[in-house]
């Protein structure tokens, strides 16, 4: 079937896992979404829903399937991402391993567990590297197993990209469900077997250096400091601030990605519709996520009034393997229409701004800040001083003992705005 001219969807990286397996038939009995009681399900946007049929495409776009009521029909396989080459099919395995044991791999192998597995002849392990596994990262799983497996004396390493649903009872069940269809009557050796209390349980060196890489210390943890709150309440004044600190620190590379300068180059052109609002935040999640992938630190301070929208960028960072730390500047509106430093309020008040936040558009507050800062009255100082605090107490970015940086001038330099 060639491209057609359905309309097209791209699937979540759950979904897009749930796919492959489903066209590899590695979930058989499974072979649609949405089927009653399963956890495999996929999720259409309004407008695509009550369709007959839609393709769904990569985020490059490549067509991969057309989804007709849950059922999937293949157009062309994943050809990219890392180690594609070991993402084998059931039946593909069925021919090359056939007669082997089985062992799915969640984890890194620690050298008492390599032990055990040394003594079960040839070996199939089966890194269940999909979206959201738990401790590494899929790559990062994948290539620790590769590592296991030249520890082993015979064994051969395969990719099942089974992603975590969020409900721990369903992805064990589906979690069996796969691996059955790979082992098809093969021994399995589920890694708990040969958990090894009395052996030693830490890495070879070549596999610690793996999951070092993957999952760094919090000194070298992507971060995504993230600063909401009505305009004029400070945020760029304790972000600046801030930034200066973790600079004077020297340990970590920091980008900032300020409300006003964002809209000044990378959301040129947005309007403060609250569409525009949340594409705006959207994108600096997006931007800020990226940085965290690499281990820097990235400085957020929009007024993102929006939860939905915030928590959408706690999701990107997170699962680009960063830490997200959420400050809400919660300086009341009264005292930012007080300080109106750039005369905002008083032109929003007489209606020459529509949609200004706090007078005509909504900020919602968020619940789930690391921490909250109200800097009526205050210093820059004093209340910076509250987000080092958390931070420290956070354990990320520890600028508060150190001696080049955890020192205040004692004078008073303003308000902080
Ligand atoms: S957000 O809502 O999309 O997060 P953002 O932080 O980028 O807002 O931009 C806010 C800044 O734009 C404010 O500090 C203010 O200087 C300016 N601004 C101009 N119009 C508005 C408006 N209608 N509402 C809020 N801020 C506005």
């Amino acid at each position: 079937m060639s491209a057609s001219s359905l309309p097209q969807h791209c699937p979540t990286p759950v979904e897009l896992d749930d796919l492959e397996l489903l066209l590899s038939g590695a979930l058989a009995p499974l072979t649609g979404f949405n089927e009653p009681g399963s956890a495999v399900t996929l999720a259409l946007p309004e407008g695509l829903k009550d369709l007959d049929a839609v393709e769904l495409v990569d985020p490059e776009g490549l067509p991969l399937a057309i989804a007709s009521q849950g059922a999937v029909t293949p157009l062309s396989h994943a050809q990219f991402g890392p180690f594609r080459s070991l993402y084998l099919t059931p039946a593909q395995v069925r021919q090359e391993y056939a007669g082997r044991t089985f062992v799915p791999v969640t984890d890194a192998l620690t050298v008492g567990q390599l032990e055990k597995l040394a003594d079960l002849g040839p070996l199939v392990l089966l890194a269940l590297a999909g979206t959201g596994t738990p401790t590494l990262s899929s790559v990062g799983l994948i290539r620790a197993t590769i590592a296991a497996a030249a520890h082993l004396p015979d064994a051969a390493v395969v990719v099942v990209p089974l992603a975590a649903h969020g409900d721990p009872e369903a992805d064990h069940d589906l979690g069996v469900q796969v691996v059955g269809n790979y082992a098809q009557g093969d021994p399995v050796t589920g890694l708990t077997a040969v958990a090894a209390d009395d052996l030693q349980a830490g890495y070879p060196e070549d596999i610690a250096e793996i999951v070092d890489f993957d999952r760094p210390g919090p000194g070298r943890q992507g971060l995504v400091l993230f600063f909401t709150g009505l305009s004029g309440s400070g945020k760029s004044t304790l972000a600046r601030a801030l930034m200066d600190k973790v600079l004077e620190q020297g340990e970590r590379t920091i980008t900032s990605l300020d409300g006003d300068v964002v809209r000044r180059n990378l959301s040129a052109g947005l309007t403060f519709s609250r569409s525009d609002r949340e594409t705006n935040i959207r994108r600096i999640g997006w931007v800020a996520a990226e940085i965290a992938r690499h281990g820097g630190v990235a400085i957020c301070s929009p007024i993102a009034p929006f939860d939905e929208t915030r928590q959408q960028v706690r999701e990107m960072v997170e699962q680009a393997g960063g830490e997200f730390f959420l400050v809400h500047v919660a300086t009341p509106l009264e005292e930012c229409e007080r300080r109106d430093r750039k005369g905002l309020y008083a032109k929003a008040r007489r209606g020459e701004i529509p949609e200004f936040t706090g007078i005509s558009s909504p900020y919602e507050e968020p619940e789930d800040p690391a921490v909250r800062v109200d800097t009526t009255g205050r210093s820059i100082e004093s209340a910076l001083q509250d987000v080092l605090d958390a931070l420290a107490r956070f354990g990320f970015l520890d600028l508060v003992s150190n001696p080049l940086t955890g020192n205040f001038p004692t004078t008073r330099t303003g308000d902080a705005r």
